[in-house]
Protein backbone atom coordinates (compact mmCIF):
# COMPACT_ATOMS: atom_id res chain seq x y z
CA UNK A 1 0.00 0.00 0.00
CA UNK A 2 1.09 3.54 -1.11
CA UNK A 3 2.05 5.48 2.05
CA UNK A 4 2.35 9.42 1.77
CA UNK A 5 3.69 11.83 3.81
CA UNK A 6 3.78 15.53 4.02
CA UNK A 7 6.88 17.39 5.32
CA UNK A 8 7.25 20.95 6.22
CA UNK A 9 10.47 23.40 6.96
CA UNK A 10 9.98 26.93 7.78
CA UNK A 11 13.52 26.88 10.52
CA UNK A 12 15.26 30.22 9.24
CA UNK A 13 14.23 32.08 5.93
CA UNK A 14 13.16 29.24 3.65
CA UNK A 15 9.10 27.98 3.17
CA UNK A 16 9.49 24.53 1.72
CA UNK A 17 7.10 21.84 1.26
CA UNK A 18 7.52 17.85 0.14
CA UNK A 19 5.50 15.00 -0.38
CA UNK A 20 7.33 11.92 0.55
CA UNK A 21 5.45 8.95 -1.47
CA UNK A 22 6.99 5.13 -0.51
CA UNK A 23 10.33 7.05 0.45
CA UNK A 24 11.18 9.26 -2.99
CA UNK A 25 10.19 12.77 -2.98
CA UNK A 26 6.99 13.49 -5.37
CA UNK A 27 7.09 16.87 -5.00
CA UNK A 28 9.38 19.77 -3.57
CA UNK A 29 8.55 23.35 -3.31
CA UNK A 30 10.83 26.06 -1.44
CA UNK A 31 9.83 29.60 -1.37
CA UNK A 32 12.46 31.97 -0.78
CA UNK A 33 12.36 34.75 0.92
CA UNK A 34 15.07 37.81 -1.35
CA UNK A 35 13.70 40.38 0.69
CA UNK A 36 16.42 40.06 3.81
CA UNK A 37 19.36 40.73 1.09
CA UNK A 38 18.53 44.60 1.52
CA UNK A 39 19.03 44.17 5.51
CA UNK A 40 22.83 42.11 5.34
CA UNK A 41 20.65 39.26 6.91
CA UNK A 42 17.80 37.48 7.90
CA UNK A 43 15.31 39.76 9.79
CA UNK A 44 13.80 37.72 12.10
CA UNK A 45 10.06 39.67 12.32
CA UNK A 46 10.40 39.98 8.50
CA UNK A 47 10.81 35.89 8.18
CA UNK A 48 8.10 35.16 10.95
CA UNK A 49 5.54 36.96 8.59
CA UNK A 50 7.06 35.83 4.90
CA UNK A 51 6.47 32.24 6.17
CA UNK A 52 2.44 33.52 7.41
CA UNK A 53 2.28 34.58 3.61
CA UNK A 54 4.26 31.82 1.80
CA UNK A 55 3.45 28.56 3.87
CA UNK A 56 -0.30 28.22 2.43
CA UNK A 57 0.52 28.53 -1.40
CA UNK A 58 3.77 26.34 -0.77
CA UNK A 59 1.61 23.91 1.11
CA UNK A 60 -0.75 23.57 -1.84
CA UNK A 61 1.25 23.81 -4.61
CA UNK A 62 3.45 20.80 -3.11
CA UNK A 63 -0.10 18.64 -3.18
CA UNK A 64 -0.90 20.12 -6.71
CA UNK A 65 2.56 18.84 -7.94
CA UNK A 66 2.68 15.34 -6.51
CA UNK A 67 -1.09 14.76 -7.54
CA UNK A 68 -2.02 14.66 -3.89
CA UNK A 69 -4.99 14.94 -2.23
CA UNK A 70 -4.88 15.91 1.70
CA UNK A 71 -6.65 12.90 2.79
CA UNK A 72 -4.34 10.36 1.68
CA UNK A 73 -1.49 12.01 4.12
CA UNK A 74 -0.54 9.46 5.85
CA UNK A 75 1.81 11.53 8.72
CA UNK A 76 2.71 15.10 8.82
CA UNK A 77 6.18 15.79 9.70
CA UNK A 78 8.47 19.06 10.58
CA UNK A 79 11.51 20.87 11.34
CA UNK A 80 10.70 21.11 15.64
CA UNK A 81 14.24 22.55 16.05
CA UNK A 82 16.87 23.93 15.57
CA UNK A 83 15.99 28.02 14.04
CA UNK A 84 14.47 31.15 14.21
CA UNK A 85 11.60 30.42 17.12
CA UNK A 86 9.24 32.87 15.38
CA UNK A 87 9.90 30.77 12.14
CA UNK A 88 9.99 27.43 13.65
CA UNK A 89 6.33 28.14 14.56
CA UNK A 90 4.45 28.66 11.19
CA UNK A 91 5.62 25.51 10.10
CA UNK A 92 4.60 23.81 13.61
CA UNK A 93 1.19 25.01 13.86
CA UNK A 94 0.55 24.45 10.19
CA UNK A 95 1.25 20.80 10.94
CA UNK A 96 -0.08 20.93 14.19
CA UNK A 97 -3.59 21.93 12.51
CA UNK A 98 -3.23 19.61 9.72
CA UNK A 99 -2.34 17.02 12.12
CA UNK A 100 -5.58 17.36 14.40
CA UNK A 101 -7.81 18.71 11.17
CA UNK A 102 -6.69 14.83 9.64
CA UNK A 103 -6.73 13.04 12.55
CA UNK A 104 -3.19 11.96 11.43
CA UNK A 105 0.31 11.62 12.91
CA UNK A 106 2.35 14.58 14.09
CA UNK A 107 6.44 13.83 13.29
CA UNK A 108 9.10 16.18 14.86
CA UNK A 109 12.28 16.50 12.75
CA UNK A 110 15.50 18.52 13.65
CA UNK A 111 16.81 20.62 11.17
CA UNK A 112 20.54 19.55 11.36
CA UNK A 113 19.66 15.60 11.55
CA UNK A 114 18.11 16.06 8.51
CA UNK A 115 20.93 17.79 6.72
CA UNK A 116 22.79 14.95 7.82
CA UNK A 117 20.97 12.12 6.26
CA UNK A 118 19.97 14.10 2.98
CA UNK A 119 22.88 12.93 1.33
CA UNK A 120 20.27 9.24 1.53
CA UNK A 121 17.81 11.36 -0.61
CA UNK A 122 19.73 10.87 -3.96
CA UNK A 123 21.38 7.76 -2.77
CA UNK A 124 19.27 5.86 -0.66
CA UNK A 125 21.78 2.62 -0.83
CA UNK A 126 24.94 4.45 0.65
CA UNK A 127 26.69 2.23 2.84
CA UNK A 128 26.94 3.32 6.60
CA UNK A 129 29.68 4.38 8.53
CA UNK A 130 30.34 7.76 6.88
CA UNK A 131 31.46 10.83 8.10
CA UNK A 132 29.27 13.15 7.66
CA UNK A 133 30.39 17.41 7.38
CA UNK A 134 27.31 19.30 8.10
CA UNK A 135 28.24 23.03 6.88
CA UNK A 136 25.35 26.00 6.55
CA UNK A 137 25.17 29.23 8.23
CA UNK A 138 24.61 28.76 11.67
CA UNK A 139 26.06 25.06 12.03
CA UNK A 140 29.73 23.47 11.15
CA UNK A 141 29.55 20.04 12.90
CA UNK A 142 31.57 16.49 12.08
CA UNK A 143 29.92 13.31 12.51
CA UNK A 144 30.25 9.69 12.26
CA UNK A 145 27.13 8.27 11.33
CA UNK A 146 26.85 4.69 11.93
CA UNK A 147 22.70 3.98 11.08
CA UNK A 148 19.56 6.46 10.14
CA UNK A 149 19.15 7.30 13.90
CA UNK A 150 23.09 6.54 14.93
CA UNK A 151 25.58 9.56 14.63
CA UNK A 152 27.90 10.51 17.09
CA UNK A 153 29.37 14.13 17.04
CA UNK A 154 33.05 14.27 16.85
CA UNK A 155 33.68 18.10 15.97
CA UNK A 156 32.07 21.57 15.61
CA UNK A 157 33.37 24.83 14.72
CA UNK A 158 34.60 26.81 17.94
CA UNK A 159 33.43 30.33 16.90
CA UNK A 160 31.60 31.33 13.24
CA UNK A 161 30.05 28.89 11.22
CA UNK A 162 31.14 27.97 7.45
CA UNK A 163 28.73 29.81 5.82
CA UNK A 164 28.78 32.61 8.48
CA UNK A 165 32.37 33.18 7.77
CA UNK A 166 31.24 33.26 3.84
CA UNK A 167 28.38 35.26 4.42
CA UNK A 168 30.35 37.86 6.91
CA UNK A 169 33.29 37.57 4.52
CA UNK A 170 31.46 39.18 1.59
CA UNK A 171 30.11 42.07 3.57
CA UNK A 172 32.97 42.94 4.30
CA UNK A 173 34.06 42.71 0.35
CA UNK A 174 30.86 44.63 -0.31
CA UNK A 175 28.81 41.83 -1.41
CA UNK A 176 24.83 41.03 -1.20
CA UNK A 177 23.82 38.38 1.21
CA UNK A 178 23.49 34.92 1.39
CA UNK A 179 27.64 35.80 0.75
CA UNK A 180 28.37 32.28 0.30
CA UNK A 181 26.87 32.27 -3.38
CA UNK A 182 28.40 35.50 -4.32
CA UNK A 183 31.91 34.68 -3.42
CA UNK A 184 31.36 31.29 -5.12
CA UNK A 185 30.52 33.07 -8.54
CA UNK A 186 33.44 35.74 -8.09
CA UNK A 187 36.30 33.26 -7.10
CA UNK A 188 35.62 31.34 -10.45
CA UNK A 189 37.82 34.20 -11.87
CA UNK A 190 40.23 34.34 -9.30
CA UNK A 191 43.53 32.78 -8.27
CA UNK A 192 43.36 30.82 -4.53
CA UNK A 193 46.60 31.46 -4.04
CA UNK A 194 47.48 34.94 -4.33
CA UNK A 195 46.47 35.93 -0.17
CA UNK A 196 47.69 33.67 2.28
CA UNK A 197 45.01 33.71 4.46
CA UNK A 198 45.16 31.64 8.17
CA UNK A 199 43.59 28.03 8.15
CA UNK A 200 42.13 27.74 12.18
CA UNK A 201 43.50 24.96 13.90
CA UNK A 202 44.87 23.04 11.11
CA UNK A 203 47.60 21.65 13.24
CA UNK A 204 44.97 20.90 15.95
CA UNK A 205 44.10 17.39 16.82
CA UNK A 206 40.52 17.74 17.69
CA UNK A 207 38.06 17.53 14.81
CA UNK A 208 37.19 21.15 15.53
CA UNK A 209 37.34 24.27 13.27
CA UNK A 210 37.93 27.59 13.93
CA UNK A 211 36.93 30.89 11.25
CA UNK A 212 37.01 34.05 12.99
CA UNK A 213 41.19 34.33 12.72
CA UNK A 214 40.22 34.37 9.00
CA UNK A 215 37.47 37.14 9.12
CA UNK A 216 39.81 39.57 11.31
CA UNK A 217 42.39 38.66 8.62
CA UNK A 218 40.52 39.80 5.84
CA UNK A 219 38.93 42.68 7.69
CA UNK A 220 42.74 43.97 8.55
CA UNK A 221 43.71 43.48 4.69
CA UNK A 222 41.30 45.90 3.58
CA UNK A 223 41.56 48.02 6.37
CA UNK A 224 45.56 48.29 5.02
CA UNK A 225 45.11 47.89 1.47
CA UNK A 226 41.87 49.27 0.64
CA UNK A 227 40.41 51.56 3.57
CA UNK A 228 37.74 53.92 1.40
CA UNK A 229 36.50 50.73 -0.65
CA UNK A 230 36.59 47.11 -1.29
CA UNK A 231 38.17 46.30 -4.23
CA UNK A 232 37.25 45.32 -7.63
CA UNK A 233 37.86 43.46 -10.47
CA UNK A 234 40.72 41.27 -10.70
CA UNK A 235 41.99 42.11 -6.81
CA UNK A 236 38.26 41.31 -5.82
CA UNK A 237 38.28 38.03 -7.66
CA UNK A 238 41.48 36.92 -6.03
CA UNK A 239 40.50 37.97 -2.82
CA UNK A 240 37.02 36.08 -3.28
CA UNK A 241 39.55 33.08 -4.22
CA UNK A 242 41.74 33.14 -1.28
CA UNK A 243 39.15 33.37 1.04
CA UNK A 244 37.38 30.67 -0.13
CA UNK A 245 40.46 28.54 -0.06
CA UNK A 246 41.21 28.64 3.29
CA UNK A 247 37.99 27.51 4.32
CA UNK A 248 36.96 24.91 1.95
CA UNK A 249 40.87 23.69 3.10
CA UNK A 250 39.75 23.20 6.60
CA UNK A 251 37.25 21.88 6.22
CA UNK A 252 38.29 19.24 3.60
CA UNK A 253 40.96 18.57 6.03
CA UNK A 254 39.86 17.60 8.75
CA UNK A 255 36.53 15.76 7.17
CA UNK A 256 39.30 13.53 5.10
CA UNK A 257 41.54 13.00 8.12
CA UNK A 258 38.76 11.95 10.02
CA UNK A 259 37.56 9.70 8.23
CA UNK A 260 41.31 7.77 7.60
CA UNK A 261 42.25 7.66 10.94
CA UNK A 262 38.76 5.77 12.10
CA UNK A 263 39.07 3.70 9.28
CA UNK A 264 35.73 5.18 7.60
CA UNK A 265 35.81 4.52 4.14
CA UNK A 266 33.43 7.54 3.00
CA UNK A 267 32.86 10.89 3.18
CA UNK A 268 29.49 13.26 3.01
CA UNK A 269 29.43 16.93 2.91
CA UNK A 270 25.81 18.29 3.29
CA UNK A 271 24.20 21.81 4.31
CA UNK A 272 24.26 25.14 2.60
CA UNK A 273 27.87 25.18 2.32
CA UNK A 274 27.97 22.21 0.61
CA UNK A 275 26.86 23.77 -2.65
CA UNK A 276 30.10 25.60 -2.97
CA UNK A 277 32.05 24.66 -5.94
CA UNK A 278 35.54 24.42 -4.72
CA UNK A 279 34.35 22.14 -1.69
CA UNK A 280 32.46 20.25 -3.94
CA UNK A 281 35.95 20.02 -6.30
CA UNK A 282 38.41 19.67 -3.67
CA UNK A 283 36.63 17.32 -0.91
CA UNK A 284 36.26 15.15 -4.24
CA UNK A 285 40.02 14.94 -5.13
CA UNK A 286 41.52 14.61 -1.42
CA UNK A 287 38.96 12.59 -0.59
CA UNK A 288 39.56 10.32 -3.62
CA UNK A 289 43.22 10.64 -3.01
CA UNK A 290 42.80 8.72 -0.05
CA UNK A 291 40.86 6.20 -1.39
CA UNK A 292 37.77 7.00 0.20
CA UNK A 293 33.89 7.37 -1.36
CA UNK A 294 32.84 11.39 -1.56
CA UNK A 295 28.98 12.03 -1.62
CA UNK A 296 27.70 15.45 -1.84
CA UNK A 297 24.42 16.37 -1.37
CA UNK A 298 22.64 17.96 -5.06
CA UNK A 299 22.70 21.60 -4.36
CA UNK A 300 19.09 21.73 -3.95
CA UNK A 301 18.91 19.40 -1.51
CA UNK A 302 22.08 21.14 0.17
CA UNK A 303 20.10 24.52 1.38
CA UNK A 304 17.28 23.83 3.53
CA UNK A 305 14.26 21.97 1.96
CA UNK A 306 11.38 20.04 3.69
CA UNK A 307 12.65 17.16 0.92
CA UNK A 308 15.45 16.51 3.93
CA UNK A 309 12.72 16.82 6.47
CA UNK A 310 10.62 14.35 4.98
CA UNK A 311 13.08 11.66 4.73
CA UNK A 312 14.17 11.23 8.53
CA UNK A 313 10.85 11.60 8.67
CA UNK A 314 9.91 8.86 6.49
CA UNK A 315 11.67 6.98 8.32
CA UNK A 316 10.33 8.08 11.75
CA UNK A 317 7.03 6.89 10.31
CA UNK A 318 8.05 3.84 9.37
CA UNK A 319 9.36 3.10 13.35
CA UNK A 320 5.85 4.93 14.32
CA UNK A 321 7.88 7.52 16.36
CA UNK A 322 5.34 9.72 16.26
CA UNK A 323 5.32 13.15 18.46
CA UNK A 324 2.63 14.43 20.69
CA UNK A 325 0.41 17.38 19.52
CA UNK A 326 1.83 19.04 23.15
CA UNK A 327 5.35 19.40 21.56
CA UNK A 328 6.71 22.90 21.20
CA UNK A 329 9.11 24.30 18.68
CA UNK A 330 12.44 24.97 20.17
CA UNK A 331 14.72 27.69 18.50
CA UNK A 332 18.17 25.71 20.44
CA UNK A 333 18.67 21.82 20.33
CA UNK A 334 20.51 20.85 23.38
CA UNK A 335 23.57 19.27 21.92
CA UNK A 336 25.21 16.26 23.62
CA UNK A 337 28.51 16.60 24.23
CA UNK A 338 30.98 15.87 21.89
CA UNK A 339 31.58 11.76 21.26
CA UNK A 340 28.76 10.91 23.00
CA UNK A 341 25.39 9.98 21.22
CA UNK A 342 23.84 12.52 19.11
CA UNK A 343 20.16 10.58 19.66
CA UNK A 344 18.96 11.59 22.83
CA UNK A 345 15.75 8.88 23.67
CA UNK A 346 12.40 9.30 22.23
CA UNK A 347 12.81 12.69 20.33
CA UNK A 348 15.06 14.01 17.02
CA UNK A 349 18.00 14.89 19.18
O1 LIG B 1 21.73 25.16 5.09
P1 LIG B 1 21.41 26.56 4.73
O2 LIG B 1 20.56 26.81 3.53
O3 LIG B 1 20.70 27.29 5.91
C1 LIG B 1 21.05 27.10 7.24
O4 LIG B 1 20.52 26.14 7.86
O5 LIG B 1 21.89 27.89 7.71
O6 LIG B 1 22.80 27.34 4.58
C2 LIG B 1 22.86 28.69 4.26
C3 LIG B 1 24.34 29.07 4.13
C4 LIG B 1 24.58 30.56 3.95
O7 LIG B 1 25.58 30.97 4.87
C5 LIG B 1 25.07 30.67 2.51
O8 LIG B 1 25.98 31.75 2.31
C6 LIG B 1 25.75 29.35 2.33
O9 LIG B 1 24.91 28.42 2.98
N1 LIG B 1 25.88 28.98 0.89
C7 LIG B 1 27.08 28.90 0.28
C8 LIG B 1 26.79 28.59 -1.08
N2 LIG B 1 25.44 28.48 -1.22
C9 LIG B 1 24.90 28.72 0.01
N3 LIG B 1 28.32 29.07 0.74
C10 LIG B 1 29.32 28.94 -0.14
N4 LIG B 1 29.14 28.67 -1.46
C11 LIG B 1 27.90 28.48 -1.97
N5 LIG B 1 27.74 28.20 -3.27
ZN1 LIG C 1 19.88 24.46 7.28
Amino acid sequence: MTRTLLAIETSCDETSAAIIRDGAVSSLVIASQIDHDSWGGVVPELASRAHLRAIGPALRRALEEANAELGELDAIAVTIEPGLIGSLLVGVNAAKGLAVGLGRPLIEVNHLEAHLYSVLIDEPDLAFPYIGLVVSGGHTLLYRVDAIDRATLMGSTRDDAAGEAFDKGAKLLGLGYPGGPEIDRIAADGNPKSHQFPRGLQSDPADDFSFSGLKTSLRYYLRDHHPDAPPVGRELADLCASYQEAIVDALVSKTVRAAVRDGVPTVAAVGGVSANSRLRAKLREAGEAAGLGVHVTRPIYSTDNAAMIGLVGWHKLAAGAFAPLTTVARASTVRSSRGRKHQKKGSAE
